[in-house]
């Protein structure tokens, strides 16, 4: 009999693609190896998202966000998983340029950490990028709404679609990404009816972050869940306060460090 371990099997993008209405997808970001192993065991996908420049390296926004940054999160969190398809977010200027230069940073993002999809945001003017990916075996994540890559164009992060004028051009943005060969796209910060109007629109599976219950999947980042940002947006729901568990301990054992509490016997090699 062998003793190999058996190898594991994690979802794929096509099985996150087949979700399209069903029971619905459960997604985080992690950016970490041991957050990473605790969030794979109730996350369909987890996604390296950039806001780590923001959440990890204290940036304003996303823009900044390196490639090898990405690369190396990415590995760490593929490192820490067994089960969950895991998404790596191609950060500003690695992918708008042309098709072929999304096509050469993609795929290093690819081997280089084991990631099984990459995640591009923006709508119609990257039609062209994700059909030449998806084409080419890098499974494409889209993303439309509130794309915080374009904080600078925007203006800041603003809700998308308020006026109901603007919303074939959501609409349009939802459809060419699917046309394109995306196997799922994130709506972020989009009105809620447009959102839901989007879910029933298209046939591959949208992921809502401030968008709709409707959506078929949800996306949050683990951080806000948990207390740990310093400004929350208004939809998350905060699940647990883990910054005062950390403060409490930070706290005490530098009054043990101090009151020459520790180490202790316990923690000595004799
Ligand atoms: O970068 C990120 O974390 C994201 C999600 C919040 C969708 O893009």
């Amino acid at each position: 009999m062998s003793t190999e371990p058996t190898p594991t099997r994690r979802t794929t993008a096509p099985q996150i693609a087949k979700r399209k209405g069903g029971e619905p997808i459960v997604s985080l970001t992690s950016y970490h190896a041991h957050t990473a192993a605790i969030v794979d065991r109730y996350a369909d996908f987890i996604l390296v998202g950039d806001s780590l420049g923001m959440v990890m390296h204290g940036m304003e926004t996303t823009v900044g966000v390196p490639l090898d940054l990405m690369i190396m999160h990415g590995r760490a969190v593929v490192r820490g998983t067994k089960k969950a398809l895991i998404v790596v977010d191609m950060p500003f200027g690695s992918y708008e340029e042309s098709p072929a230069v999304a096509f050469r940073n993609a795929a290093r993002v690819m081997k280089e950490t084991g990631c099984g999809a990459v995640k591009i945001e923006g709508g119609q003017r990257m039609g062209e990028t994700i059909r030449f990916l998806s084409e080419r075996g890098i499974p494409v994540m889209a993303h439309i709404g509130l794309t915080p890559q374009s904080w600078n164009t925007f203006g800041g992060f603003k809700t998308q679609g308020r006026e109901q004028d603007s919303w074939p051009l959501h609409e349009e943005d939802a459809r060419v990404v699917t046309e394109a060969g995306a196997f799922a796209v994130v709506v972020e910060g989009m009105v809620e009816p447009l959102a839901a109007r989007i879910t029933g629109q298209i046939a591959i599976p949208t992921i809502g972050i401030g968008a709709s219950v409707q959506c078929d999947g949800q996306i949050l980042v683990l951080e806000d869940i948990l207390g740990l940002s310093p400004r929350v947006p208004k939809f998350v729901r905060v699940y647990g306060q883990v910054g005062p568990l950390i403060e409490d301990s930070v706290r005490r054992y530098a009054e043990d460090v101090r009151a020459r509490a520790f180490p202790t016997e316990d923690h000595v090699y004799r």
